[in-house]
């Protein structure tokens, strides 16, 4: 594995091997040699992720967060929905993998997963979106009642105020906010997010990520997160893994510091930028 000409305490950032995790220690996820090849007839056959292997030790009460970077098309989604159990990319078609110890067969409420275009439901309130697992769930009414407002109020919505608004009224940033409390109010063991914010203006953006590590940090869950915004992930990350070129594997792994500050203070550190550039020097060249 190839490092980049990183000087000790040059930056908060550095480059590790993908050390293995000893068999007898319990993983939240694994991966072992991972492949998805898809088969359309009349159509040569094409392997879309191939070698994926990494695994992600089960600590009880850590979370980890793991921003996931790689050039378009590598297979990062494909990655994320097969750890979802979601079709057409799950089933894999070998190699294993492993949550918390067994094998994926189905989505499951222990993984929650965000996507970019929010996928809120037009003809429910803000607050029916925000409780729809707990219906699927048939958690009691006063429950889902108090719980949803409670969400509601966590991703910096107003209960009183927003709570019966339909996702039209919303914008971007407040809709992203009720599809967050919608997965985390399920206090998923893994939260699997695919450029979550990538439809945001810059200054939303920054909201929104200070919220995401606020209720991380509360919740203790492992974030697997895919982004193309390097300091995004140089941000969010305590490790950063970055794919390979399509059929994608994980090619590096990256230990960065963890945040400590609001993210608009923090980017505009020199030690940030330092490890913003180390990380962009290794994924520039696998962009066409
Ligand atoms: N259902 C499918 N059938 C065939 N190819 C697919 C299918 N879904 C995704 N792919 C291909 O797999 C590759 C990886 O896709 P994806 O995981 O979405 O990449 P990324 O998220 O890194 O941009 C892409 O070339 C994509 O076109
Ligand atoms: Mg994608």
């Amino acid at each position: 594995m190839s490092k980049p000409d990183l000087k000790p305490g040059q930056a908060p950032c550095e480059v590790s091997d993908l050390e293995p995790v000893a068999a007898d220690v319990p993983k939240v996820v694994e991966f072992r040699e991972v492949k998805k090849t898809y088969t359309t007839p009349g159509k040569p056959d094409f392997t879309s992720i191939e070698g994926v292997t990494f695994a992600v030790e089960d600590i009880p009460g850590v979370g980890e967060f793991i921003p996931i970077l790689g050039p378009s098309g590598c297979g990062k989604s494909t990655v994320l929905r097969i750890i979802a159990g979601l079709p057409p990319h799950f089933p894999h078609t070998s190699g294993e993998v492993l949550v918390k110890d067994i094998p994926v067969s189905h989505p499951g409420p222990d993984r929650g997963m965000v996507f970019q275009d929010y996928a809120n439901f037009p003809h429910l309130t803000v607050q029916d979106n925000v409780a729809l697992g707990l219906d699927f769930a048939d958690r009691p009414e006063k429950e889902r009642r108090e719980l949803s407002l409670e969400w509601i109020a966590k991703v910096g919505l107003d209960p009183k105020r927003d709570a019966r608004k339909y996702p039209h009224e919303l914008s971007g940033g407040m809709n992203q906010r009720v599809a967050i409390a919608r997965t985390l109010i399920m206090q998923p063991r893994i939260i699997l997010m695919d450029e979550p914010f990538g439809a945001l203006d810059p200054v939303t953006r920054h909201r929104m990520q200070d919220l995401l590590v606020n209720l991380w940090r509360e919740l203790e869950a492992t974030v697997f997160f895919v982004t193309h915004d390097v300091a995004e992930a140089v941000f969010l990350g305590e490790r950063i893994y970055i794919m390979s070129r399509s059929p994608g594997h994980i090619l590096h792994q990256l230990r960065v510091t963890p945040p400590d500050a609001p993210s608009m203070e923090t980017q505009k550190e020199k030690s940030f930028q330092d490890s913003v550039n180390a990380v962009k020097a290794l994924l520039d060249p696998l962009e066409d």
